[in-house]
């Protein structure tokens, strides 16, 4: 028989059984009945397409507006089980579901997603900007306005928090996620599930969570996207697996497979990790996404020859909701009758869709409520938060005598590519935020500062034209001080966007050393997506502020810092390397065989530029000695150290205090430190406050092994804190 009569065929039949299903007591209409009760009696009742059409999503692609509806969007089925959806009023989507609920048979609700990445349409700053500012409560916040934004405007889903280790800056997505530490990637990607989920997954303003890119894509090969990544075991266990866990622990709904090959397989077509590590291993009960056409590009890695062994490979390995290529639709029914695939697997796959558009109350309130604009987002509240996420991810990096905060009356220059730009300071992702809802710099400080401000571009952000130098330079002369706005575009971050080079082109520079020339002070304020090479810019300033991309409260965050009515807390959560010669470069690296002079670059400098953790405030804090509730701990038994700061400046400041482990002997070696706590506190000016870390040995100093089991040796440890180490033993 030809197979698509075949396919027919069976679909008849079990449509028919499917119809046979009594209608009295519908079980998955009932709100009032328990989710996986819904789900099976759902299910049941679903014939073979109907089940596949739920692991599907299509796009709407440019197709975004209403009038569509009647075109392109009919031709998408009632039935399919997800969209991109990329408009931003509720109108469509209400209509696109409407169709799902009333001309489908079975009325089962779409599942809207969208790239809500650092904002919806109030934008915060870039997720790696956002790490520095060690305060995961705020990052919890800003996704939560950004699930209330985006819910408002019909949005169901996320493809966000990206928890990607990321070592090198070369690659354009290290914007995405939160820097080079597993640990701190870990507690924020908790904030950020429990930002988006809440704590009830069905309420209101709540949308579902998707921890990506499943995994160790940050690992590509020298920071180029998309190509293959060289991940041990050992490797995947200790750094990059770590996150993903967390997510799932916190409750994250889905998961996004990523699209790079790891030491031979696929991410996409990966079995262990999406099913013995994810499900087996973590009992995951929610579903993964590929990432947009990883199913189709298996045949591209050379693991697929066609896309009928695309489908299965991905299917099998643990992939339940196909992204865009439609290989699923298409191959699942002949790959079922080839025994290729069982009908208990695509039960499975459909169960754990079902699951989370039940969980998220699709079933009971499938629309939208439309409101205005003014109710939906850029609310006040939100963006008092925009402002102070984006005040406390900047980076204080140099202040030679106290140069900052400047005087109100200041007169100042403003100059460099960054000073009026508005877009870019919405970083690459912005979601649908708007470049009129920035506030550019020159704005922000004008309103700020009561002396003269004027505002000299100098030079575009590349290229040779420096025509506009002279009028730089005459600004810098006629002002107190220059404020020189440099760095890289917001395009130059993102997907698809690796540089050969972490480098501010050159023209920025020469035109740093041209205003450096007048005598007038300089501050350079930094704006970028990544770690980018400051070594040459670094002498040339008096002051240095790293801004990274601070969305739509960018003038107002920075101007308060210039002005001091807001003291910068910030401290870098990814190493900034001296040159793009030093990459991979992170502070948790181990140890080599070797001390002294070897192994050590011969041309430059082996130290970074800035180290991970490194921030300064407009405060001075003082360590008092590290104190330890005990010198030793059982493996069962727990053990407080501790240490006091005190702010012995006339400023009240925030300090964040990191807490170090080593296990300097070991035999699965480690890390030279490990960060395993962190904790922000303000000091008010004068007093003190003491940072507590308490620690558990098998979560503090336990690691694991390859296998990713979690093992505890007995014997030294050392707890580090800013510049102090004491030693502990862990007893048997
Ligand atoms: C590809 C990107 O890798 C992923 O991060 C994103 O969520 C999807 N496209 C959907 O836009």
């Amino acid at each position: 028989m030809h197979s698509s009569l075949k396919f027919t065929f069976t679909f008849l039949a079990v449509a028919l059984v499917a119809a046979s299903c009594s209608s009295d007591d519908i079980v998955y209409k009932d709100a009032s009945a328990p989710v996986e009760k819904r789900v099976e009696d759902l299910l049941k009742r679903m014939t073979l397409e109907e089940k596949l059409l739920q692991l599907n999503q299509y796009t709407l692609g440019m197709n975004n507006i209403e009038n569509n509806l009647g075109e392109a969007v009919r031709e998408i089925p009632a039935e399919i089980g997800s969209l991109i959806y990329f408009g931003d009023d509720a109108i469509l989507r209400n209509k696109m579901q409407h169709r799902a609920m009333e001309e489908s048979r079975l009325g089962i609700p779409i599942l809207f997603g969208h790239d809500v990445i650092h904002g919806y349409r109030t934008i915060f700053p870039v997720p790696l900007a956002q790490a520095c500012s060690w305060n995961p409560e705020l990052v919890r916040q800003g996704c939560a306005v950004a699930a209330q934004e985006s819910y408002s405007c019909g949005v169901d889903w996320t493809f966000s928090p990206m928890v990607d280790i990321a070592r090198d800056p070369r690659w354009g997505r290290v914007m995405e996620g939160y820097g080079e530490d597993p640990y701190a990637a870990s507690v924020y990607c908790q904030a950020a599930v429990r930002g988006y989920q809440g704590d009830d997954l069905g309420a209101e303003n709540t949308i579902a969570a998707c921890l990506k890119h499943y995994v160790g894509y940050g690992a590509s090969e020298a920071g180029r996207d998309y190509v293959p990544a060289e991940i041990s075991d050992q490797t995947l266990w200790d750094t990059y697996l770590p996150p993903f866990e967390a997510g799932v622990k916190a409750g994250a709904a889905t998961l996004m497979s990523a699209f790079h090959n790891i030491s031979g397989t696929p991410a996409s077509g990966n079995h262990y990790i999406l099913t013995e590590v994810l499900k087996d291993k973590w009992g995951h009960d929610g579903f993964v996404v590929s990432d947009w056409d990883a199913v189709v590009q298996l045949k591209n890695q050379g693991m697929a020859a066609d896309d009928k062994e695309a489908a299965e490979i991905a299917f099998n390995a643990g992939i339940e909701m196909d992204m865009v290529d439609d290989l699923y639709k298409k191959y699942i029914p002949q790959l079922l009758e080839e025994g290729k695939v069982k009908m208990s697997q695509v039960d499975e796959a459909v169960r754990r869709v079902l699951r989370i558009k039940f969980r998220l109350g699709l079933f009971d309130k499938p629309y939208i409520e439309e409101k205005p604009e003014s109710e939906r987002y850029l609310l006040p509240e939100s963006l008092d938060l925009a402002e102070r996420l984006a005040t406390e991810s900047m980076v204080l990096l140099k202040n030679d005598d106290g140069l900052l905060p400047l005087d109100i009356r200041s007169r100042i220059a403003l100059i460099g590519p960054l000073s009026s730009v508005r877009r870019d300071h919405n970083g690459n992702w912005y979601g649908r935020g708007k470049e009129t809802d920035v506030i550019p710099f020159n704005e922000g400080i004008a309103e700020e500062f009561s002396g003269r401000l004027t505002v000299a571009e100098g030079c575009d952000f590349e290229g040779d034209d420096r025509s506009g130098f002279a009028r730089a330079v005459a600004a810098a002369r006629e002002s107190d001080v220059a404020v020189v706005c440099i760095g890289h575009k917001s395009r130059w971050s993102g997907e698809n966007c690796s540089r050969s080079t972490i480098e501010i082109p050159q023209i920025q520079l020469d035109l740093v050393r041209a205003i450096k020339a007048t005598g007038t002070k300089v501050v350079l304020l930094v704006s970028c997506g990544r770690p980018v090479d400051l070594h040459l810019f670094e002498p040339e300033a008096d002051a240095i502020l790293l801004t990274w991309h601070p969305g739509t409260m960018a003038g107002r965050a920075v101007a308060g810092i210039l002005s001091g009515r807001s003291n910068p807390s910030g401290k870098l959560a990814i190493t900034f390397p001296y040159t793009t010669g030093q990459i991979p470069i992170y502070y948790n690296r181990r140890n080599s065989g070797r001390r002294g002079t070897q192994g050590i670059y011969k041309d430059i400098t082996s130290n970074p530029m800035y180290q991970f953790g490194y921030g300064l405030s407009y405060s001075t804090f003082e360590y008092g000695p590290l104190t330890l509730s005990s010198e030793n701990v059982s493996r069962n038994g727990s053990l407080q150290a501790s240490v006091t700061v005190t702010n012995t400046s006339s400023r009240d400041g925030q300090e964040t205090v990191h807490w170090f482990i080593c296990d300097p002997v070991s035999r699965i070696t480690r890390p030279v430190k490990e960060l395993k706590y962190f904790e922000k506190q303000l000091i008010p000016a004068g007093e003190s406050r003491t940072f507590t870390f308490d620690i558990e040995p098998m979560r503090d100093l336990g690691f694991v092994d390859r296998t990713g089991r979690r093992y505890l040796d007995s014997g030294e440890y050392h707890i580090i804190v800013g510049t102090q180490q004491a030693t502990i033993t862990v007893t048997d």
